[in-house]
């Protein structure tokens, strides 16, 4: 009897763990079952991919999807991901409100379970009052990770002393993720500025040092408790460069933002719509950034997709939102990078799928090989683009990469053997599920 399979991929280069070749892919009951299905083999469904190049699902570990429908949703959030080619994003738990117990993450997962476009991840917080908790709550199904706010951001989630960071890095074994800006030199500095200046003036309220400063305490935390430890973000040549003698213990994350924008340019052509947490710097950082692509220090790549509503974007620094969204243009703009030479198609799939399984402890997704989850981002090299207003989903109606062109776009993203998304539209019902961690 002749194999039936529920969907070929036939045609496509794939990028597999072990280099890109030339290979057709049989899917069944959401899985990849060969990767040799014959010629003559049966389908439900057949992918034509010939011309195209087919990455394992995209993963977006960084995004804020929020739970407003002016701003976002888990919903829009999604819907947006997979039109931009993302096969699953994990959700940080800076909501309203933040999602420090098992309750609030009962809760969120309840309203999530039946819609969202992706699979999901899902970030539990830490906080002063449930530090205790916290090895439990990392242990959930479909946490991720622990996430620590060292220095205030968007949200009310911080700790910032060295005592209570012990603290919480005595109380579980799984890698915690780190928002790490010192929290006391920003206070310190903030009285150096005034309403109403420049909104460059965010990179140096929020300067080298106080990212610099905050990687160092955590890395002697992490050090002296053993706990594995990801730091997000990484926004200083600096820090990459410290980084470099803690790899037995720290994984690196460095955004998309931080690798496409650069001070003073974002600032003068954005204003208010360049400033984020921690903030864009001059390019010697930018440099620093691909540097560390480059040589293996980066981990992960992800959009710290923030949005926030204009009227809140717009107001004068200091009071300006800070974030910036970015689910969407992620891949597109990561493939332009490809175009550009600066990484090759590989790197962006260790960078967006294997990475991430390493430093989160994804189960069965993350790379395209027989047994994994039949998740796919399609993507056309010969494809140039501008992004456009009209084509991004998020309600809150603006993202910083309108009006640019870039090389390379997603034309299908599969997930789990059904195509999500294909030219643009997103097809049947939202049926994303939560990813499984080791734990
Ligand atoms: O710019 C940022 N925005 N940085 C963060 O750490 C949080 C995020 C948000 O949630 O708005
Ligand atoms: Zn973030």
């Amino acid at each position: 009897m002749k194999p039936i399979y529920d969907l070929i991929i036939r045609g496509g280069t794939v990028v597999l763990p072990w280099g890109l070749e030339r290979a057709d892919i049989g899917v069944a009951l959401g899985r990849i079952i060969t990767l040799a299905p014959g010629a003559d083999a049966e389908a439900g469904e057949v992918f034509d991919a010939t011309g195209l190049h087919v990455l394992p699902g995209l993963i977006d570990a960084h995004t804020h999807l929020r739970d407003n429908p002016e701003v976002e949703t888990i919903p829009s959030g999604t819907r947006a991901a997979v039109l931009g080619g993302l096969a699953a994003v994990f959700d940080m738990p800076n909501g309203n409100p933040s999602i420090t117990t098992a309750e609030r993450l009962a809760v969120k997962k309840d309203y999530a379970a039946t819609r969202s476009w992706c699979d999901l991840g899902l970030y539990v917080g830490a906080s002063r009052d449930n530090i205790p908790d916290l090895a439990a709550l990392e242990l959930e199904d479909s946490v991720c990770a622990v996430k620590v706010f060292a220095g205030s951001s968007t949200g009310d989630l911080l700790i910032e002393s060295d005592e209570l960071l012990e603290q919480v890095m005595r109380s579980g074994r799984r890698r915690v993720a780190y928002h790490s800006e010192d929290e006391y030199r920003l206070r310190e500095r903030k009285d150096l500025f005034h309403e109403g200046m420049p909104y460059a003036n965010h990179m140096e309220w929020r300067d080298v040092e106080a990212a610099f400063l905050g990687t160092r305490r955590l890395m002697a935390l992490a050090r002296k408790t053993g706990r594995p430890a990801h730091i997000l973000h990484v926004s200083t040549a600096e820090e990459l460069d410290y980084l470099a003698d803690y790899r037995d213990i720290a994984t690196v994350e460095v955004l998309l933002n931080h690798l496409t924008q650069w001070a003073p340019d974002a600032y003068d052509r954005l204003g208010p719509y360049a400033v984020m947490n921690p903030p864009i710097r001059d390019k010697r950082h930018m440099e620093a950034a691909w540097a560390a692509v480059r040589d293996g220090m980066v981990d992960v790549v992800g959009s710290d997709h923030a949005p926030h509503a204009k009227a809140n974007k717009e107001k004068p620094w200091p009071a300006t939102a800070a974030g910036l969204t970015g689910v969407q243009t992620i891949v597109p703009l990561m493939l332009d990078h490809v175009s550009a030479g600066r990484l090759s198609l590989m790197r962006l799939a260790d960078l967006m799928c294997a990475g991430p399984a390493r430093v989160y402890g994804i189960l069965g997704k993350g790379r395209i090989a027989r047994g994994y989850d039949a998740d796919f981002t399609i993507v056309d090299m010969k494809k140039t683009r501008t992004i456009e207003q009209d084509w991004i989903a998020s309600p809150c109606g603006w993202s910083p990469f309108v009006g640019t062109k870039v090389q390379g776009w997603p034309v299908a993203t599969i997930i789990r053997g059904r195509t999500v998304m294909r030219e643009d539209e997103v097809l049947g019902e939202p049926q994303g599920q939560f990813v499984s961690f080791t734990g």
